[in-house]
């Protein structure tokens, strides 16, 4: 049956992009506002991004809150939603990466809202209002600068979810490829492979005859697999300017628009961070691979294109697209099996599983008819000692 695209697209961030787009930042906030300045463990201090925005900024009424920790919690973010009530602040400045855009865009929300700030993660209450949110990205990976996704933690339940709030999704984004610099290996491994996963997770189901969506996915995944062939490069600028706009249009709304997507590697990877604290990128790499065998028959049309038009095969089966996009990943340093990391816990097949259960992700259906039996099976294969 012929597939319909159905979808509104409105993508208001504006993005800065550039070596110079710091000057930009003072125009974008309004002269009288009351700002709360966000950032995380202290990095933007260390590799002078924090004097930059200062500097931008002397003069305005400015209220810094730091401390976000990566994969950001509640009880952290709610101190911020106390000072913003507090001094009456009106606009919300993100410094950081993902954990900490995605902690603004909740503070935005949470601060004018009433009820229990975790009603807002868990989708009891729907954000209808924010406060302005501004981004200045120091790590490219999420795209959370230009969506209106965003995931917190809540650290007394022990659970990690998403949840969405376009009055939230930042107003603009500073996207400077030189702060990218000051970023550990690690971390460019990191963000490399979400973006690619994000891609995946908008692509890796079945032809719809998406020409436009297929052609901008297989572009950035094109791209993501030329800077892991040249990760030597990666203290360049070219390197780093490549893998900022990436990771933006990995997840800014364009390649998913009115196609069918499946997040399930996101869904379950959420509790390898969780019980074991590993790097949401990370999580990803050691799962898809496992998730993409168990699933094969439903995703091996795509597949097989994939290997044609990302990894150049000349006759790939969908095997073969697998084991090209792990091999990507290990060339990148990053695991792609609970093994490759420092966990090492006999029963974490089965601790995964129950949180799934709990959380009501353990069977998650989607176009490959996820059932219990074979989360079980994807979680035997890629967590098992
Ligand atoms: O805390 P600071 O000091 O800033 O250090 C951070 C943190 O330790 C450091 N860092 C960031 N920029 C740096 C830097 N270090 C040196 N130089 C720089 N320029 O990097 C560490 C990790 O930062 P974090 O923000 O946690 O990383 P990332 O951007 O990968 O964000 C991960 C979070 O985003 C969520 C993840 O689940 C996780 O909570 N996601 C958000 C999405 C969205 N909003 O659309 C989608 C994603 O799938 C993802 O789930
Ligand atoms: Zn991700």
């Amino acid at each position: 049956m012929e597939h319909l695209f159905e979808f509104s697209f409105h993508n208001p961030t504006k993005i800065h992009f550039g070596p110079n787009s710091f000057s930009k930042l003072g125009m974008e906030i309004p002269k009288d506002a009351r700002i709360l300045m966000l950032y995380g463990g202290g990095s933007i201090k260390g590799n002078g991004v924090y004097d930059q925005v200062i500097k931008v900024l002397t003069g305005r009424r400015l209220i810094e809150f730091g401390g976000i920790e990566p994969n950001p919690t509640i009880e952290t973010l709610s101190s911020a939603v106390e000072l913003v009530r507090s001094e009456k602040l009106d606009f919300i400045l993100a410094v950081g990466g993902g954990s900490v855009i995605d902690g603004a865009k909740f503070v935005a929300a949470a601060a004018l809202y009433d009820g229990d700030g975790w009603d807002i993660v868990s989708g009891k209450h729907i954000v209808q209002e924010a406060l302005p949110v501004g981004a200045i990205l120091t790590l490219a990976a999420t795209g959370s600068e230009s969506n209106a996704a965003a995931v917190i933690t809540n650290a007394t339940r022990h659970e990690k979810k998403v949840y969405y709030a376009e009055p939230a999704r930042p107003r603009f984004a500073i996207l400077n490829p030189e702060v990218l610099t000051s970023l550990p290996d690690r971390q460019l491994e990191n963000g490399l492979v979400d973006a690619f996963v994000h891609v995946c997770e908008q692509y890796l189901t079945y032809p719809v005859g998406a020409l436009v969506q297929d052609g901008h996915a297989e572009s950035i995944m094109r791209a993501l697999k030329t800077l892991a062939d040249t990760y030597a490069h990666r203290r360049e600028h070219s390197w780093c300017q490549n893998l900022m706009w990436a990771a933006n249009q990995a997840l800014c709304g364009l390649v998913g628009a009115g196609v069918p997507q499946d997040w399930a590697t996101h869904r379950l990877a959420m509790e390898l961070t969780v019980l074991y604290g590993i790097d949401h990128g990370r999580t990803l790499s050691i799962l898809q691979p496992w998730l993409l065998r168990e699933t094969i028959e439903a995703k091996r049309i795509k597949l097989v294109q994939m290997g044609k038009r990302v990894f150049d095969l000349s006759k790939p089966e969908a095997e073969d697209t697998i084991a090209a996009i792990e091999s990507m990943y290990r060339s990148v340093n990053m695991p792609v099996h609970l093994r490759d990391t420092e966990v090492n816990d006999p029963q974490a097949a089965t601790r995964i599983m129950q949180a799934l259960r709990e959380h009501g992700n353990a069977a998650l259906g989607g176009h490959a008819n996820l059932d219990e039996a074979k989360t079980l099976s994807i979680l035997q294969a890629a967590c098992s000692v």
